[in-house]
């Protein structure tokens, strides 16, 4: 693991979550320090489970922390697409003994790595945002956070204007996007524009995880229609893993975004000040553009390494 980048991945294990811990487990390019699991897809006792369903796939021995099941100060609203335990069409076995540490974990890796961990989140942000408010310096010591969330100039896929992972809960994502960390984020602007049809996995067939794949994808793809009425398996974690990839197939904008945490009608919502004129207070790089085809390449080639 010398010398490789050091990643956490914040996840709530929700399909294309596993697809994600899949790739950049696969590609062999990082030292992942630690899993961490929060409430969002589904509890977060389904998640750990997930994640351990996951990894157990590859052999991978990436240690898992289990943290927040619920938001910060919110009722936990769960995501219906992905079924009732968050991961329809997996066949789970094991229970992973919950840690609870989360964000301390988060705080101990970070700390003993200091600006060396790329922290990627592709669930609701409420891990994050308890390890800043345990350890207020701990943004500061953070190399970058790539998060999974928002929408700029899209619709919502949770309400009319809210992206799922910051609606659960906008006030740790509003801690997140004051803090001082270097954020990248990826949003419903681009995540729309990718997405697998079944017959996409056939290319894994030769592979051990074509089975297991095929499975969870035709529930994810039916998920997806039902309750998104959008047809394939949209690609929202896989493409925010693959910016640690590939940074360079990635076009990004910085932007000044707030996030709504007072009104119900828009809660959730990544405001930003897309005026032409007036002080900008930028506080994240925005992708607007991902290179579709090095996305479509390369996912596939380590998925079948
Ligand atoms: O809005 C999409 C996001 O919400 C993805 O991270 C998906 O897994 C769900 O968590
Ligand atoms: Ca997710």
């Amino acid at each position: 693991m010398k010398n490789k980048p050091k990643v956490i991945i914040d996840t709530d294990p929700g399909h294309d979550d596993m697809l994600a811990l899949l790739l950049l487990e696969k590609s062999d390019m990082f030292d992942i320090k630690g899993i961490t699991t929060v409430a969002g897809n589904c509890t977060v006792e389904n998640a750990t489970n997930n994640a351990r369903y996951t990894l157990d796939l590859i052999n991978s021995i990436t240690p898992i922390f289990s943290g927040a099941n619920k938001p910060l100060q919110r009722e936990l609203v769960l995501a219906d697409v992905h079924g009732e335990k968050g991961l329809d069409g997996a066949k789970i076995t094991k229970h992973e003994a919950l840690s609870n540490n989360a964000p301390e974990k988060i705080i101990e890796i970070v700390r003993t790595n200091p600006h060396e961990v790329t922290l990627v989140t592709i669930g609701p942000q409420t891990n994050v945002a308890k390890a800043f408010i345990l350890d207020p310096e701990l943004p500061s010591l953070i190399k970058q956070v790539v998060m999974m969330g928002g929408a700029i100039e899209v619709p919502g896929n949770k309400n009319r204007v809210a992206e799922f992972n910051i609606f659960v809960d906008p006030e740790a994502a509003d801690i997140v996007f004051t803090s001082s960390v270097k954020k990248i984020l990826v949003p419903l602007d681009v995540c729309n524009d990718i997405s697998f049809t079944l017959q996409d996995f056939d290319v894994l067939k030769k592979t051990n995880l074509y089975k297991p794949i095929k499975s969870m994808m035709s529930s994810y793809i039916q998920g997806i229609q039902t309750f998104e009425k959008t047809s394939g398996a949209l690609m929202y974690d896989p493409l925010a893993a693959y910016y640690l990839i590939n940074p360079s197939a990635y076009k990004t904008q910085p932007m000044d975004i707030q996030i709504e945490t007072s009104s119900d009608l828009t809660r959730g919502m990544t405001v930003a000040d897309r005026r032409l004129w007036g002080e900008k207070r930028n506080n994240v790089k925005v992708v607007k553009k991902i290179a579709k085809a090095e996305f479509v390449h390369d996912f596939f080639e380590i998925l079948m390494r």
